[in-house]
């Protein structure tokens, strides 16, 4: 065969629908290695599976293991002494996924913070940030958003005795359309004026994969005197951003989709600068946000450390941040700039695949402008989605299900290969046309 251009500048024309073309891919590709340093999961049979569900609950980095028992060893053998002594204390343990997790959200180290988790974040972020006044009250949203933002938001609203109905206004898709339009948004907020206090969305949809404009509706917020957060539960270690740059005033996210940090563990925070240094900013409070020098002098009162740190409430969750840091190194020897281009690529190759093998009974609501989404595909299959999702299940392809008729499938670049997304699509292809 003629010799297939690099993954990493590949672009919709290039690609082509023959097996041979997919792996050859994954044999020059050189950050196909990475998949090494994972322990994928296998199916009720012990069989391997083709896992696409790295957006749902990333699989398991091989270092985990190895650090995870690090600090159960420290525990065993040194107990309360492990929070001062040894090759990685624990009292400053959060500190070492500070600076790739700025790198990967596009921060200044001090601007981030791994504690809590997203949706107990979000809360702490909100009692900081929507401070309603006056006329300016609102909370702006967009509908369908993940259900814990929607919980978060309105529980806010309900704790001061105010209704949701009147505060919290939702921006909707077009009729007809499954993504937004940035300009429904940016007139929602200009419509808004001073009235509003606070928009929060989801940086990238959850349901569609939709990336939205972060940096223009965090300009139009500001231009209309009110702040402006983002949930990045599907946007951290999947698309490129700069949050500082971007003024961006909050965000918080996740880290067991893309960053591959395991169920439940520790989250991250973004609190920009300008506020991260303002020591009177209202907060909700506990010893760890105080200086590390003077916590534990177990003053009364409480001085919050500058930075996101001041915004911690509990001492950090070792075994839940040694997975992280497994994973983060992963990202630090990739690269993000160089896993986007690779992504860009598997994802670009299943759009491309799905049109050569599934022609007809599902569509790709995912925007097509590659800039507009990252590593997940949602294909809307009229009909019986569900029973499409469980026959690709039956077959060893783990995509997941969303009501009421969508199957996402996420070709993550850590770990996934072309081969694994040209299998998926004629699998696809097989179930619907066969
Ligand atoms: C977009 C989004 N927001 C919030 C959450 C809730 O996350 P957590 O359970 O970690 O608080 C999720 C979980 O998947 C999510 O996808």
């Amino acid at each position: 065969m003629t010799a297939a251009p690099a993954s990493s500048a590949l672009s919709f024309r290039d690609f082509r629908p023959d097996e041979a073309f997919a792996r050859h891919l994954d044999e020059t590709d050189p950050l196909s290695g990475f998949r090494d340093r994972f322990e994928l999961p296998r199916d009720e049979r012990g069989r391997p599976v083709t896992y696409l569900v790295g957006n749902s609950l990333g699989p398991m980095p091989r270092g985990a293991r190895e650090l995870v028992m690090r600090e159960l060893d420290a525990w065993g053998g040194m107990a309360s002494e492990a929070r001062f002594r040894g090759e990685r204390p624990w009292y400053r343990y959060h500190e070492l996924v500070r600076e790739p997790l700025a790198r990967l959200v596009g921060a200044h180290p001090a601007e981030v913070v791994a504690m809590n988790g997203l949706t107990v974040n979000l809360h702490l972020m909100l009692a900081s940030f929507w401070r309603p006044q006056g006329r300016r009250t609102r909370i702006l949203m967009e509908a369908g958003a993940f259900p814990s933002d929607t919980y978060a938001i309105e529980s806010h609203v309900r704790v001061r005795g105010m209704d949701p109905a009147v505060e919290v206004i939702k921006v909707s898709p077009r009729p007809g359309q499954a993504c937004f339009e940035v300009a429904d948004f940016t007139q929602a907020i200009e419509r808004e004026g001073d009235r509003l206090a606070l928009v929060l969305v989801g940086g990238l949809n959850y349901f569609t994969g939709q990336v939205l404009d972060m940096q223009a509706i965090t300009a139009a917020a500001h231009r209309a005197g009110a702040m402006c957060g983002f949930d990045l539960a599907h946007a951290v270690g999947n698309v490129p951003m700069q949050l500082h740059d971007w003024q961006c005033d909050f965000a918080c996210w996740c880290s067991y989709k893309y960053l591959n940090a395991g169920s439940g563990s520790v989250a991250g925070c973004f609190v920009h600068q300008r506020h991260a240094e303002d020591l009177e900013r209202p907060r909700f409070a506990g010893w760890w946000g105080n200086d590390p020098q003077e916590r534990l002098r177990m003053l009364d009162t409480f001085v919050p450390a500058s930075g996101a740190d001041g915004w911690q409430l509990t001492n950090p969750p070792i075994l839940s941040t040694a997975p992280l840091k497994a994973s983060l190194d992963l990202f630090d020897q990739a690269t993000l700039p160089a896993l986007r281009r690779r992504s860009l690529a598997l994802t670009g190759y299943l759009e491309f695949m799905l049109r050569h093998a599934v022609p007809s009974g599902c569509s790709v609501i995912t925007p097509a402008d590659t800039g507009g989404r990252g590593a997940q595909l949602s294909i809307r299959i009229p009909g019986n989605a569900r029973a499409v999702a469980k026959a690709l299940h039956d077959r060893g392809f783990w995509c997941d299900f969303r009501e009421p008729d969508v199957v996402r499938a996420s070709p993550a670049p850590l770990f996934n290969r072309f081969a694994e997304v040209h299998a998926f699509a004629a699998a696809l292809g097989g179930i619907l046309n066969g």
